[in-house]
C-alpha cells in the first residue's frame, strides 16, 4: 500500500510540474482530491485492511492529502503571480519623472482683454451682465430708437430667424433689458445704473482682413442724475489706460447713432506706429474703437426712466479691434480661424 502512496505522489508532483495554466490546474485537482479523485479513492479501499493497516494507512494518505492540496494552491498563487507580470510588462512604459509633453490650452485673445475690461470696470463698481445672442427686433432696434425702415438699419444688417428673431447686431440690443432691470434701484434707492454687458455680435459682412461676419464688442451704460459726457471721457480713459497699462491719448468725433445724443467716435492714438501714421491706422495716427455718447431720451423712455430726471452715458467698445490693436493682430479672420498654433501665442499669465 506504501507503495501505491509514493507512487501517485511521484505522479502528482510529475503532472504538477507539467501544468499549464489555472483551467489545467482545475482538473489536476478533481483528478486527485475531487469526490472520485485518485487520493480519494485510496480511502475508499481501505475496508478490506486490518484496524491497524488501516489507520496507518489513514494517517499517510491524510498527509498526501494535505500536501497535495497545498502545492495546487501555491502553483495558482505562482500563476497569478505571472499573470499580473505579464501585465505589467505589457504596460506601456511610464515615466512619471519626465516634464509633460503636451502643451497647456490657452485663452483666446479676446477672452484675455474681455477680461481686462471686465476687471477695471468691475473694479470701478460696474456689474458685468450677459446676454442672449439671439434678441427681438425691439430689443436690437425699436427700443433704440431706431424705427423700421430706418436707414440706420442698413449698416446693421444680420441674420434673421424663421420666428422673426435675429443675432444680435451689436451689445446695445441687451440695453432695454438693462435698464428695466435696475431702474427700480435706481428710482427708489438712487443707486446708478452702472453695467457693462460683452457680447458676440453678427453682421452680414463679406469678409476681408478688417470685416467678420461674427466679433466682439462690450456695450458699458452708466444712468444716474448729472451724468455727463466728463463722465464718459473718463470712464474711457481709465478703462484703456487699465488695459493697454499706460495713459492712452483719445480723441472725440462727432459720430450718429440713433440711440444716443450727442453720440461720438472715440478714437484711440495707434498704439502700433505711436501716432506717426501706418497702414493699420490709415495713415492718420488715430483708430477709431469705441463709439459712444448720451442715451437718447427715447432710450431711457423704452427703458422706463424718466429722461427728465435721469441722464446717462452709453459705449459699444470694439473687443475684437481691442485685441487686434493689443496683440498685434493684423488679420481679424485668424480669431475665429480656430487654429490653436495662431491663438496661444498671445496667452498672457492670469
Ligand atoms: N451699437 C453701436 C454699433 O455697434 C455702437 C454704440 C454703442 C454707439 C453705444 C453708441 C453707444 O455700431
Amino acid at each position: 500500500m506504501n507503495e501505491k502512496i509514493s507512487e501517485l505522489r511521484n505522479q502528482f508532483e510529475a503532472e504538477l510540474r507539467s501544468v499549464q495554466n489555472d483551467t489545467e490546474l482545475e482538473n489536476m485537482r478533481v483528478a486527485y482530491l475531487g469526490k472520485k479523485g485518485s487520493i480519494t479513492a485510496i480511502l475508499k479501499d481501505m475496508g478490506k485492511l486490518s484496524d491497524e493497516e488501516r489507520r496507518a494507512l489513514g494517517q499517510e494518505v491524510n498527509v498526501l492529502k494535505d500536501e497535495a492540496a497545498e502545492k495546487l494552491a501555491a502553483k495558482k498563487e505562482e500563476f497569478a503571480r505571472l499573470e499580473l507580470e505579464k501585465e505589467i510588462n505589457a504596460a506601456p512604459e511610464i515615466d512619471i519623472s519626465m516634464p509633460p509633453t503636451l502643451e497647456r490650452g490657452s485663452y483666446h485673445p479676446i477672452t484675455l482683454v474681455q477680461r481686462q475690461c471686465e476687471a477695471v470696470f468691475k473694479s470701478m463698481g460696474f456689474a458685468v451682465e450677459d446676454y442672449s445672442e439671439v434678441v427681438t427686433d425691439y430689443e436690437c432696434f425699436e427700443a433704440l430708437n431706431i424705427p423700421k425702415y430706418h436707414p440706420a438699419r442698413d449698416m446693421q444688417d444680420t441674420y434673421y430667424l424663421e420666428n422673426g428673431q435675429l443675432l444680435k447686431s451689436h451689445t446695445s440690443a441687451a440695453q432695454n433689458a438693462i435698464y428695466k432691470k435696475y431702474k427700480k434701484a435706481l428710482v427708489e434707492d438712487g443707486v446708478p445704473i452702472k453695467a457693462i454687458f460683452p457680447g458676440r455680435c453678427f453682421r452680414n459682412e463679406a469678409t476681408d482682413a478688417c470685416h467678420e461676419n461674427t466679433f466682439f464688442q462690450m456695450e458699458g451704460v452708466m444712468v444716474d442724475k448729472n451724468i455727463s459726457i466728463s463722465n464718459l471721457i473718463f470712464f474711457m480713459k481709465t478703462m484703456l489706460s487699465g488695459v493697454f497699462n499706460r495713459d492712452i491719448k483719445v480723441r472725440l468725433r462727432p459720430g450718429f447713432f440713433p440711440f444716443v445724443e450727442p453720440g461720438f467716435e472715440l478714437d484711440i492714438n495707434c498704439e502700433i506706429c505711436g501716432g506717426a501714421g501706418c497702414p493699420s491706422c490709415k495713415h492718420s495716427g488715430w483708430l477709431e474703437l469705441c463709439p459712444c455718447g448720451m442715451i437718447h431720451p427715447e432710450v431711457l423712455k423704452a427703458g422706463g426712466i424718466d429722461p427728465e430726471e435721469y441722464t446717462g452715458f452709453a459705449f459699444g467698445l470694439g473687443l475684437t479691434r481691442l485685441a487686434m490693436m493689443k496683440y498685434g493682430i493684423k488679420d481679424i479672420r485668424d480669431l475665429n480661424g480656430g487654429s490653436l498654433a495662431s491663438m496661444s501665442q498671445f496667452t498672457e499669465d492670469e
